[in-house]
């Protein structure tokens, strides 16, 4: 009779333990899913709760991620592309079968908490020309009365993310924040809205596109643990820029009247390829420093209470724009296929835990075949075709794979392709140039093993396997799934308490 009890209290005790360290971290992440091979959703699910964190932000309402967050435990932001904006604002009857297809049906089918649903992505950047002006605000209004009628008007909020260039300072410190004078008038009746549906304003603030928009960016100023020389600003002394950047929101909300609208920051994060400044130990060393303000609840010298911090991103995307920089596909803490890019201490000395569950293609490369020759006229059309249809942005400058000779170079060119293309043999061709290969073409890492070029081997994605693969253990045996989350702590506690009792 003692052993079944035992169990029990195991469970009793691994429930309790798992509740408090959730509570006590809350991690948010982005997850983006414009890649060629996505990740099957459940795996990434499990990697998002795997690491600790306990909110995820979507771009858009991707069917397949939003049934796996269905009763995950995960608080989901449920973002809804540009391109929405115009017929969204148009009516409220577009609104509502907006929300009742990609809203309601989730929440209703599949319990996915979703509690935010953010209207359009950062759609006063500059860079969009006022394209997104006119129909954001009225959008975000007929969502609003939309999630009203479908009866989540009080669990479901409606935001909407923002780059940090809505604002700027008039006297180059935070103090001086202000709204950007085009769109000054349109922030406040935004934020009045917000306001009074007590929800918040979502910011994205990037270091990294401060550092590299600027050759004259302090560089240590992008970093939490950097000896830069701190800005002064009245009383307060800054010392890294996104202490500075968000505080320059908080005087441009003041100077507003809006002191104290919450906050969100949408998007924070440092690419690890694509650009000289996008390498690990930089991603390493800022997301380091970011996940230990997280967890040490830090605000920032004008709003000293923890801010919800969603972090870009979980996994890397290869098939992205690169519009803003070959970086674009690399913002993941973890890579593509789940594999961890560098460690972090996530608190208490826990480490980056990998997707579990992930297949993978055959063993085999395309590379440049050894009779070609670099001279062949074939040669630039067959990589240009290459690298339209497939990921080559770690061959850019000051990128991981920029140092590879010409015919690495080339045949770094044509295993992209060919992953891409699921390995299939008609895509390893291109006139003859190329052949595939069992014996792996990754460069050796030459001491540098942490921005090795790799040659990768492309996840499989094909149902064929999926179907194959035994019952998930959460379901097939429970207790064991819960004794392992246990530490020994617990364990004793409970033998204690079973000795205790007999
Ligand atoms: C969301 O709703 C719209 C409108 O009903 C629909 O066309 C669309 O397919 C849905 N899914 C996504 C990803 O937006
Ligand atoms: C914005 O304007 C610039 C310059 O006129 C142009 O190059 C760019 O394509 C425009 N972008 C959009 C999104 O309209
Ligand atoms: C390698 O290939 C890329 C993509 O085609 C190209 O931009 C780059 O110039 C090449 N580098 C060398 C050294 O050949
Ligand atoms: C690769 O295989 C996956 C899974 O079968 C499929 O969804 C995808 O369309 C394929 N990609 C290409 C380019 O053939």
């Amino acid at each position: 009779m003692g052993h079944p009890c035992l169990l029990f209290l195991l469970i009793i005790s691994c429930l309790g333990h798992e509740g408090l360290v959730k509570g006590a971290l809350g991690f948010a992440c982005n997850w983006g899913t414009r890649s060629s091979h996505p990740l099957p959703p459940d795996i990434v699910v499990k990697l998002i709760k795997d690491n600790g964190f306990n909110k995820v932000k979507l771009f858009e309402a991707d069917p397949g991620a939003l049934q796996a967050l269905g009763n995950s435990g995960l608080q989901v932001m449920l973002g809804i592309p540009n391109e929405f904006l115009a017929p969204l604002s148009s009516t409220v009857r577009v609104a509502e079968e907006w929300v009742a297809k990609n809203v309601s049906y989730f929440v209703s089918n599949f319990g996915t908490d979703i509690r935010y649903v953010a209207v359009g992505n950062e759609p006063f950047l500059n860079a969009y020309n006022g394209s997104f002006l006119q129909t954001t605000f009225p959008a975000m209004q007929n969502v609003q009365a939309a999630l009203i009628k479908a009866g989540l008007g009080r669990q479901v909020k409606v935001t909407v993310p923002l780059n940090a260039d809505v604002y700027e300072t008039e006297n180059g410190l935070p103090s001086g924040g202000n709204f950007r004078p085009d769109i000054r008038d349109l922030m406040v009746n935004i934020i009045k809205f917000l306001s009074n549906n007590a929800a918040p304003l979502t910011i994205n603030i990037y270091p990294f596109l401060s550092l590299n928009a600027d050759p004259h960016f302090p560089k240590e100023y992008a970093f939490f643990n950097g000896n830069a020389a701190p800005v002064i600003d009245g009383s307060i002394s800054y010392t890294n820029v996104l202490d500075a950047n968000f505080d320059t929101l908080v005087s441009a909300l003041e100077k507003n009247g809006f002191s104290n609208m919450p906050i969100i920051i949408g998007e924070v994060g440092w690419p690890t390829d694509g650009d000289p400044s996008a390498n690990k130990a930089n991603a390493q060393r800022f997301n380091q420093g970011l996940v230990e303000r997280i967890n040490r609840r830090q605000g920032t010298p004008k709003r000293p209470v923890p801010v919800d911090t969603y972090i870009f991103a979980i996994i890397d995307e290869d098939a992205k724009s690169i519009q803003p920089g070959s970086f674009e596909r690399h913002w993941g803490v973890f890579n593509n296929d789940g594999t961890i890019k560098y460690s972090l201490n996530m608190g208490k000395g826990r480490s980056l835990v990998p997707a579990k569950g992930v297949r993978y293609l055959p063993k085999e490369w395309c590379v440049m075949s050894p009779q070609a020759s670099l001279s062949d006229p074939n040669l630039p059309n067959s990589v240009a075709y290459a690298c339209d249809h497939a990921d080559c942005t770690s061959l850019s400058y000051g990128s991981s794979c920029s140092q590879l000779d010409a015919k690495s170079n080339v045949s770094y060119a044509f295993n992209a392709y060919f992953q891409t293309m699921n390995q299939s043999s008609s895509a390893c061709k291109f006139s003859n140039l190329a052949t595939v290969t069992t014996v792996d073409p990754s460069p050796p890492n030459q001491g540098n093993t942490r921005d090795g070029c790799r040659f990768a081997i492309m996840i499989d994605t094909s149902k064929r396997h999926r179907l194959a693969r035994p019952p998930r253990t959460s379901s097939a045996s429970p207790t064991i799934a819960h004794i392992s989350c246990c530490h020994g702590i617990t364990l004793l506690l409970a033998l204690f308490v079973l000795i205790l009792k007999y």
